[in-house]
């Protein structure tokens, strides 16, 4: 047949990206670099289109999508793109009451802390996030040979907002749910495991050339709890995936003592936050997994010198890895003058470019 085979990658094709390349630990002719949230406050023209939509009504508008989606790709020249959209879009779309809030994040109507509540949470197909399956196809339409990057929220990060009914510091709740009726976390999280698991499912049959798994409030737990209460979950997801022929990134904050279980989970690629080298990250994720970071944000809101020798230092150590993605520790802070992002993304294939030839 003429159908692509997942280790001979269509020339000039999103898997034959640099950004794909590293992810599978192969050679590329630059280190590829993306920022987490790319799309939004710190662009004037993100901040325009949304000014009258909502956030959660604007993840529902396939064009609206697709451009807000584009427009980081079109100003900095990243190497990837991440679809716009939120980890509690399809907790909303699986009945769950909710909105977010501007300010704050996500906010759920009535929390979920009961079986009856688990029992709300409903499954999900195409057919509940058809808008999702629209702006994935249309956005691989429009991106060529820039591969586009789809994502879900893990069960402890999704948990937590739901257990909580919003952001919280302590995740109190939730732990004391996970603590005091193991049986009845097992069971919230296996739902919001099927639920992550079938999302990333439709944006992998529209085209998506890379899931990343956001578990952004793992680092909370202690490696032991993490392996007994979380781990099995997100396995489930990324197990799940494994024959989708797209590398998985796992990413979380303030995740140092768990860069080996999260890997182990079944990730490709280990996102790591600004608290660890990428060379002693590299050690603990293993030589069969590449690594993503890991930039901290708040370095962007400083001088420029101050800004180039952290991105120098960054990719010095990341050569420690089989496989370097370019990347923040943490999402991008609105206030960051978005020229420095252009600059940083120059900057990483400039010097990974020398780095190469040397
Ligand atoms: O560019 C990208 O990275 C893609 C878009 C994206 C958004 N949310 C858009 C968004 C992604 C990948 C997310 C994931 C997400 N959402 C995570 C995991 C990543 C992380 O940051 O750890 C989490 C924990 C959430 C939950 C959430 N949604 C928070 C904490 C907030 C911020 C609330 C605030 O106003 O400070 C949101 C809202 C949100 N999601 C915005 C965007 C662009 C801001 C809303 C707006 O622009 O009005």
């Amino acid at each position: 047949g003429t159908a692509a085979r997942d280790d001979e990658p269509r020339p000039g094709g999103p898997a034959d990206s640099p950004f794909v390349r590293a992810c599978r630990r192969r050679p590329g002719p630059h280190t590829p670099v993306w920022f987490m949230r790319q799309a939004g406050r710190s662009l004037p023209e993100y901040r325009e289109i949304r000014a009258n939509v909502a956030m959660l009504e604007s993840c529902r508008r396939p064009e609206l999508v697709t451009e807000i989606t584009l427009q980081p790709v079109r100003r900095h020249g990243v190497d990837a793109a991440i679809l716009f959209s939120d980890i509690v879009v399809p907790v909303a779309a699986a009945g769950i009451d909710l909105d977010i809030v501007p300010g704050t994040g996500p906010v759920v109507a009535e929390p979920v802390r009961t079986a009856a509540d688990v029992d709300r949470i409903r499954p999900i197909g195409r057919d509940e996030v058809s808008y999702v399956d629209e702006a994935v196809r249309m956005l691989v339409g429009e991106l060529g040979g820039t591969p586009l990057i789809g994502f879900a929220g893990a069960p402890f990060t999704l948990a937590s907002y739901l257990v909580e009914g919003g952001p919280s510091r302590t995740h109190a709740r939730t732990k004391a749910l996970m603590y005091g009726d193991p049986d009845l976390w097992h069971a919230l999280a296996g739902r919001l495991a099927d639920v992550t698991l079938s999302f990333l499912r439709v944006q992998v049959d529209a085209g998506v050339s890379a899931v990343q798994l956001f578990d952004s409030w793992a680092g909370a737990l202690s490696e032991a709890d993490y392996r007994r209460f979380v781990l099995p979950h997100s396995a489930r997801v990324l197990a799940g995936l494994a024959d989708a022929g797209v590398p998985r990134i796992h990413f979380g904050v303030g995740t140092a003592e768990l860069l080996g279980a999260m890997g182990e989970a079944g990730a490709d690629v280990v996102g790591v936050d600004w608290r660890t080298p990428l060379d002693v990250a590299t050690r603990r994720v293993g030589p069969e997994r590449a690594v993503q970071g890991n930039l901290d944000p708040a370095v962007l809101l400083s001088p420029w010198p101050v800004v180039e020798a952290e991105v120098r230092r960054i990719l010095e150590q990341g050569r420690a890895a089989p496989g370097h993605v370019f990347n923040l520790g943490h999402g991008v802070l609105p206030e960051t003058d978005p020229d420095v992002l252009t600059r940083v993304v120059a900057l990483v294939h400039d010097l990974s470019v020398r780095a190469a030839d040397r």
